[in-house]
């Protein structure tokens, strides 16, 4: 099987490592350059591995040596499934899909992994949008198990019965949701973070102490605020604002702290700050 990964930031990257695992990748991103950081993080996650001792040497190399990381959509014409986890922006992934649509073959299944944006309204521009699915992936990809499905109005029963199967292959679980804003697990995940800045913002208490009690008070693997950073600050802001756009209600208005963190660009681990400090 030959798989089609378009955009080689965190989720594109760990996107193809899991799917290296089931067959050749193909990494695309806007340039060669950002190819290649994705698969270099790629590269020093596997070496993590082998240092550790879950796999030898050879297969590091193996898992390296099916993808390719480069510049050029056309690449992608002989492959069985893209998943797209390009810039959360449903002009950019709507021109993306077009472009699919011309160079892929009439069955390739073509996935956005958008967390938030309408997948009815990117299959929509898309000749057969039957092909067209979410398969929402979760950070980190090579560690999180779940894979939210996500069926359009138009999604073909063959193709989300592919997905799935493709999905299990990578050994993660899939969950079935007909579109619906921010999904499962964004609708319930996001607001409780927003939730958590609000808490913040009045001063109810520290980051430290919001965190350690949902660590330790609701058994959640980290803080909501270390998530938020995790996740990203300007992508908890994104999520938030569809969630508040398609619903209209007020309870999904987004913190106010939240939209000044993200206009000062501290969007968490990836600028180094957010909620905490990660130099
Ligand atoms: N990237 C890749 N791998 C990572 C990682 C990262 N950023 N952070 C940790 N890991 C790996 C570690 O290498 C380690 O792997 P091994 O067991 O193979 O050695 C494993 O995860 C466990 O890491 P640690 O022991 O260092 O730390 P931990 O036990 O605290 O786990 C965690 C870290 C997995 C991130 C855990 O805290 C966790 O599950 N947090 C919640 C994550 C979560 O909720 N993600 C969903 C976010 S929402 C989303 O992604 C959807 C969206 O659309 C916004």
């Amino acid at each position: 099987m030959i798989i089609g990964v378009i955009g080689a930031g965190t989720m594109g990257n760990g996107i193809a490592e899991a799917a290296a695992h089931v067959g050749k990748v193909i990494l695309v991103d806007v340039d060669q350059k950002r190819a290649d950081q994705g698969l270099q993080a790629i590269s020093k996650r596997l070496n993590r591995q082998t240092e550790k001792g879950r796999i030898d040497t050879a297969e590091r190399d193996e898992i390296l040596s099916r993808i390719t990381a480069c510049a050029d959509l056309q690449s992608l014409e002989e492959v069985q499934i893209v998943v797209e986890a390009a810039s959360e922006d449903l002009g950019v992934k709507q021109d993306i899909f077009t472009a699919l649509a011309r160079i892929c073959s009439e069955d390739c299944i073509l996935a956005t992994n958008t967390s938030a944006l309408s997948i009815t309204a990117i299959a929509a521009g898309v000749t057969r949008p039957d092909r067209v699915i979410g398969l929402h992936f979760f950070n980190p990809v090579t560690v999180m198990k779940l894979v939210e499905l996500v069926q359009t109005p138009f999604t073909s029963p063959e193709c989300a019965a592919w997905s799935k199967d493709f999905v299990e292959s990578l050994g993660k679980t899939a969950v079935c949701v007909e579109e619906s804003p921010g999904f499962v697990v964004n609708r319930l995940l996001i607001p409780m973070i927003n939730e958590a800045v609000f808490l913040l913002a009045e001063g109810a208490a520290s980051a430290e102490d919001i965190d350690t009690a949902m660590r330790l008070g609701a058994n959640h693997p980290m803080g909501p605020l270390a998530l938020a950073d995790l996740v990203g600050l300007d992508i908890c802001l994104a999520i938030m604002e569809t969630l508040y756009g398609e619903m209209g209600d007020p309870k999904f208005r987004p913190a106010p702290l939240l939209r000044k963190m993200v206009r000062a660009g501290h969007l968490g681990r990836k600028t180094k700050k957010g909620f905490f400090d990660y130099h």
